[in-house]
């Protein structure tokens, strides 16, 4: 960190310093838009162009994998700038980005590897060094968000940044077993991930639902468990190369005792109930489990793990063991003997003799287990590691115990959260805030988890992303890095530079909203996006409890709920410009204007709307709450014709609207009409007349 600010000072370098333009005369302030945030940056004079002639160099330790990411940042800068460049690094004697890496990283990536690099940019070239190729993959990711259309070319502006992970685990999980994820999608988010400095996936690989993996040991797991959606071993060896070439690991988890039906229809002797099994179609918690009293269980799971520790070298093992509900061992007489046998207690008791079972073989392949928080138990050797789904305190309990751990808790990208909520938890806040510095450095970071019960290839990146980058930050970034104004600008900025990725978050939306309307006017088509703007899905656990028919894997994912972002970006500027406007007093006409528009065209969207739900049932499914759009609408407007003539709203029509209100913001279809937070404010500011119209 040498010559870098001290953290302190950073919310003001970076979050407060602008650049200004030497070429307009004008002071042009330009933030720099960097997601995650650096640890130090200061801005220098001047800026570098990029132009055709940019070059990239390597010296010191070199590897193909560095040539090769060279190659991939060269690509993915001519795709930003749309300026042809030759790809391949090294060519000119003076390059203009000149790469200094001092060694390898290990062979196998492993945790707490150095992750750092500076950056330096002046206007005459630019120079990365970085003890390690992470390091240096890490900094060509920041180089290519400095980037930007200036008014005479590309340009980066000149600055130094010394930059390093505040954790060392930072990982993203999917659930490709509930909903197979083909290969494709998986290398896309793993771009993703190498763009905002995330260095763990998790592929969460076997479920009730579906066993994803080729086993050449017992071809029956994904022959018969996987309705011949599975990964081969050459194609999840080619994956983990590919992340690797990225600076990720690659941590599979095959889930035992629970979530394990799919195992059992190949092999149901392994079960703790008589079966036949088939391949669960439902969601949820199921009674299917691995038979802990069973010697045979732990034969299998031996040569298993033995087969599936080659294939994934990660040093890491995640075995689940979240949510066994016990009912097939309440059911097995046998079991229940065993358990007053072993003098266990009871099935929580049974569930930690089955992990002290598997850890030793888990350990005898050369890994350290990881499980969900239900097998923290504190006589498991403390080579264990705890991923937190139920809260920070487990995870604190875990660290004072003595094991390490990552947060999931407040970080599951499927409960459709605003950016802004993810982006507030932290690792180390709640009970892990008063942990001491020995126990909190055992707490290694985090995982955001996409749980795949409503996604498929078409909308699952808008699942993950953008919104996947904020956590990014924060467990990468500096624990001050907290604005969420700051946050919410560069999100966005990103989000459309994830796109040149091949990430399809945004464009999916379209040809979802295609489908669902059909053949349309550009009118009706417009009603449709302006609704599908201002709504969310149902959210947390909801989904189920509001479904009309039980959800199954069958169900297509063809509605305007699978079809929407899951925070929406509108209402959230909408609610901003609220907040704007009433904090002036309600004074400021520009913004009064602004707010008149968006309400004007919600309050006459239903028009062209209904024509459509004539034509198509998956926009007739919409039609009540584009009525409520509508009500919202006029709702507002009408707020806001009270405060232009500085009249105090009636108590009795706020009192209607309120109870309106209310109304709307009952789900419908799934769907959530996320303004009306927003429109009750400007009600309660009508009603409350003078408070808002006078500015004293
Ligand atoms: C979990 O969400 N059951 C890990």
């Amino acid at each position: 960190m040498a010559g870098g600010p001290s953290k302190r000072g950073l919310g003001l370098l970076v979050l407060g310093v602008w650049m200004m333009s030497p070429f307009t005369g004008a002071q042009e302030q330009r933030p720099l838009n960097l997601m995650p945030v650096p640890s130090s940056v200061q801005i220098g004079a001047g800026r570098l162009l990029v132009d055709s002639s940019f070059s990239v160099g390597l010296t010191g330790y070199t590897e193909p994998r560095l040539d090769r990411a060279a190659e991939r940042f060269l690509r993915q800068l001519s795709r930003q700038t749309a300026i042809p460049l030759a790809t391949k690094p090294g060519a000119s004697a003076k390059p203009v980005l000149l790469i200094h890496t001092d060694h390898a990283s290990k062979e196998i990536q492993e945790l707490g590897e150095d992750e750092s690099y500076v950056l330096e940019v002046s206007a005459t070239g630019a120079k990365l060094s970085a003890p390690t190729p992470l390091g240096a993959m890490h900094g060509l990711q920041t180089f290519l968000q400095l980037v930007n259309v200036s008014p005479d070319g590309f340009a980066s502006p000149a600055v130094t940044i010394h930059d390093k992970p505040r954790f060392p685990w930072r990982g993203l999980m999917i659930d490709s077993a509930r909903h197979f994820v083909p290969l494709d999608v998986l290398r896309r988010n793993i771009d993703g991930l190498e763009a905002v400095k995330m260095n763990v996936f998790h592929w969460h690989l076997s479920e009730n639902q579906g066993f994803r993996v080729e086993s050449k040991k017992f071809p029956k797991l994904h022959e018969m468990g996987s309705d011949g959606l599975y990964y081969t071993q050459d194609e999840i060896h080619d994956l983990i190369e590919y992340a690797r070439d990225r600076g990720i690991r690659v941590v599979p988890e095959f889930d035992v005792p629970g979530h394990s039906t799919a195992w059992f229809v190949g092999y149901p002797e392994l079960a703790s109930g008589p079966g036949p099994y088939e391949i669960e179609r439902k969601w949820g918690v199921f009674d299917p489990a691995f038979d802990p009293t069973n010697e045979r269980t732990y034969k299998f799971l031996d040569q298993f793990i033995g087969e599936m520790a080659k294939l994934f070298p990660d040093h890491f093992f995640h075995v689940g063991g979240d949510e066994v509900n016990g009912k097939q061992w309440d059911a097995n007489p046998k079991i229940q003997e065993f358990i007053k046998e072993h003098s266990l207690k009871n099935n929580e008791g049974l569930q930690s003799y089955f992990n002290k079972r598997l850890e030793p073989i888990v350990s005898k392949h050369g890994k350290s287990m990881v499980g969900w928080d239900e097998v923290l138990d504190p006589s498991l050797p403390k080579d264990i590691l705890i991923q937190s789904w139920r809260g920070p305190d487990a995870l604190a309990a875990a660290a004072k115990q003595g094991f390490r751990g990552i947060l999931s808790n407040g970080y599951y990208l499927d409960l459709g959260w605003a950016a802004a909520r993810h982006y507030a938890v932290d690792p180390l806040s709640g009970a892990a805030a008063n942990l001491s510095p020995e126990e909190k450095a055992r707490i290694l970071g985090g995982e955001s988890c996409m749980w795949a019960e409503y996604i498929n290839p078409e909308n699952i990146d808008s699942r993950v992303w953008p919104r996947n980058a904020v956590i990014a930050e924060r467990l990468w970034s500096p624990e001050e890095t907290k604005d969420a104004a700051s946050m919410h600008a560069r999100m966005e900025i990103l989000s459309t530079r994830l796109e040149w990725l091949g990430l399809t978050h945004k464009t999916y939306h379209h040809q979802m909203l295609q489908r669902i309307a059909g053949p349309s006017t550009p009118e009706e088509f417009a009603a449709l996006t302006t609704l599908a703007s201002a709504v969310e899905p149902v959210k947390d656990y909801t989904r189920e409890e509001t479904a009309t028919a039980e959800p199954t894997s069958a169900t297509p994912l063809n509605r305007l709920v699978d079809a929407i972002p899951l925070e929406s970006a509108t209402a959230r500027h909408f609610g901003e410009s609220v907040d704007k406007f009433i904090s002036a007093s309600c004074q400021d006409a520009a913004t009064d204007a602004r707010l008149r528009a968006q309400l004007t065209a919600w309050r006459d969207n239903d028009r062209d709307l209904r024509s459509l739900a004539r034509r198509s049932y998956l926009v007739k499914e919409v039609s009540a709450t584009s009525g409520d759009l509508s009500t919202l609408g006029a709702i507002g407007l009408a707020a806001l014709d009270f405060i232009a003539k500085k009249q105090r709203a009636p108590d009795d029509w706020k009192a209607q609207q309120l109870a309106v209100l209310e109304q709307v913001q009952k789900p419908k279809g799934q769907l959530l009409l996320m303004p009306a937070p927003a429109v009750q404010k400007l009600v309660e500011a009508a009603a409350a007349g003078g408070a808002c119209s006078s500015p004293n």
